[in-house]
């Protein structure tokens, strides 16, 4: 872990019932979190208003996806207004499963960044690479193309209010304070197949290098980089003590309460 405030969210993905769910609320309110970590968790969008109204306020909800406009005719779909309405703070956008399951694309998924951004949610942006690219060498690259996406978006933020899909002017100042990073090779989501430590970190480096040269040192500096790929209670300790692994985003292993708080406390 680095000199950020450790970071980690737990994605439910399309998991749960009501019930399982308020069991799971019940276990995170039960449990000891150290008050040194940014704790956040990711309900499906139809649990978000059930888990907002039981969950202790130590623990904050992030949404699993948005819209990349205002609301309006779009079957389907989940506004950023209508994910604040609920008391959402985070939403996470580019996840793997979107891109790679549901075909979502770097433009697409860098305006509904901004998007979201410029209405005051904060955003986890994921990148990481599918086996064949690691093994093609070319993990970097790929990762460095979805920042870009990511990072394209946000500055037209800064430059250009008046952009395609912006009808005004953005109801929060943009920052990268609101930004947290999520690496997650997808050969290791799900799959029981965690990145080593030194995989993980150095895939970290390479992006904190990229934000610098691309960026800002200071953005470089403060970001939080975490990393996700069947992170466990087992395996969260080793990668938690690597400098630029600022933290988690978890999925199978935030299903269960008591295995996610040993999560959240490993850093320390
Ligand atoms: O977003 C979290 C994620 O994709 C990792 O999933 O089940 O490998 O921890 P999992």
């Amino acid at each position: 872990a680095g000199t950020g405030k450790f970071f980690v969210g737990g994605n439910w993905k399309c998991n749960g019932t009501k019930d399982s769910i308020s069991k799971l609320v019940s276990d995170l309110n039960n449990a000891k979190l150290e008050a040194d970590v940014d704790v956040v968790v990711a309900p499906p969008f139809v649990y978000i208003d059930q888990v907002k109204g039981s969950i202790t306020d130590r623990i904050e909800i992030s949404a699993q996806n948005s819209w990349v406009g205002k609301g309006g005719a779009f079957t389907g779909e989940i506004s950023v207004e209508q994910l604040k309405d609920l008391g959402c703070k985070w939403v996470i956008l580019g996840h793997s499963e979107r891109r790679h399951i549901i075909g979502e694309k770097d433009d697409f998924i860098g305006k509904k960044a901004a998007y979201a951004l410029s209405e005051g949610l904060g955003v986890i942006a994921c990148v990481g690479e599918l086996l064949e690219e690691r093994e093609a060498g070319k993990t970097f690259d790929v990762c460095y193309q979805q920042l870009k996406a990511f990072a394209g978006k946000f500055m037209l933020l800064t430059t250009d209010l008046k952009s395609i899909f912006f009808q005004g002017k953005p109801n929060a100042v943009p920052s990268w304070d609101n930004i947290v990073i999520a690496y997650e090779p997808v050969w290791a989501i799900g799959t029981g197949k965690v990145a080593t430590p030194q995989q993980a970190q150095e895939v970290h480096v390479a992006v904190r290098d990229w934000l610098k040269n691309n960026v800002s040192a200071e953005v470089a500096s403060k970001i939080r980089i975490i990393y996700g790929g069947s992170v466990n209670g087992g395996n969260c300790a080793e990668l938690a003590k690597q400098e630029d692994i600022d933290g988690f985003l978890v999925g199978g292993a935030s299903l269960k309460g008591p295995e996610f708080a040993t999560i959240v406390n490993s850093a320390t």
